[in-house]
């Protein structure tokens, strides 16, 4: 999709909160500094519309961007941020699990892990919670701008057998840096959402 008109139309906690036009969903939810807001960016063609920070733990709330009144894109709060208390963490955890849990209108959640490292013990959690809803899964590794060309196979087969992906289960690399892996991630979510 070739998009010109985003708006970021709320951030959200509450259920009550969410829009309310029926626009189908694309989850984008990974742990702290992956790079969502930077690939929700790309998506969409802008610098730094979706803020990104060096910061990690910065967005914590569910943010919708209206994309072309077509369909949401959903910026879910990083997790695995240390410095973030036990009490944040639960709220998190409560949010999130509302929301995977009831949103008729979500019709897929593109996962992000760093390609550079192995997934960590929650990307592993999210995944199992994802197939335990059975949801479309697309997971992104990020951040392929940084591994040479000649290691994106070997990347790409850790993260599938460590997060032990069904084969329906989509995987990408990706960089925002050089926009690789732009076209499949839209192709993905055309798909889901048409
Ligand atoms: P939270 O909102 O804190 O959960 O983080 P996030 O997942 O939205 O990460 P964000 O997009 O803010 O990116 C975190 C940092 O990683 C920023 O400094 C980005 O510039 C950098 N980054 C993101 N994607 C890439 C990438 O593909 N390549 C490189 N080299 N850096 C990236
Ligand atoms: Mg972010």
């Amino acid at each position: 999709m070739d998009v010109h008109n985003v708006e970021l139309t709320i951030s959200a906690v509450d259920p009550a909160q969410y829009p309310a036009e029926g626009y189908p969903e694309i989850a984008l939810s990974g742990r702290s500094n992956v790079g969502k807001s930077s690939l929700i960016n790309t998506l969409i063609n802008r610098k730094n519309y979706a803020r990104t920070s060096s910061q990690p733990g910065k967005t914590q709330t569910l943010n919708f961007y209206n994309i072309e009144d077509e369909l949401y894109f959903v910026d879910v709060p990083g997790y695995g941020y240390a410095k973030v208390s036990k009490k944040d963490r639960e709220k998190w955890g409560k949010m999130i699990e509302k929301y995977f849990e009831t949103r008729s209108e979500l019709r897929g959640v593109i996962s992000l892990v760093d390609a550079r490292h192995e997934p960590t013990e929650l990307d592993c959690q999210m995944i199992e919670f994802l197939h335990y809803y059975n949801l479309p899964i697309l997971v992104v590794g990020t951040k392929i701008d940084k591994i040479a060309r000649g290691k994106w196979n070997k990347s790409e087969s850790i993260i599938r057998k460590k997060l032990k992906l069904y084969p329906e289960d989509e995987v990408v690399l990706f960089s925002a840096v050089t926009k690789t892996g732009k076209d499949q991630v839209w192709e993905w979510i055309e798909k889901h959402t048409n």
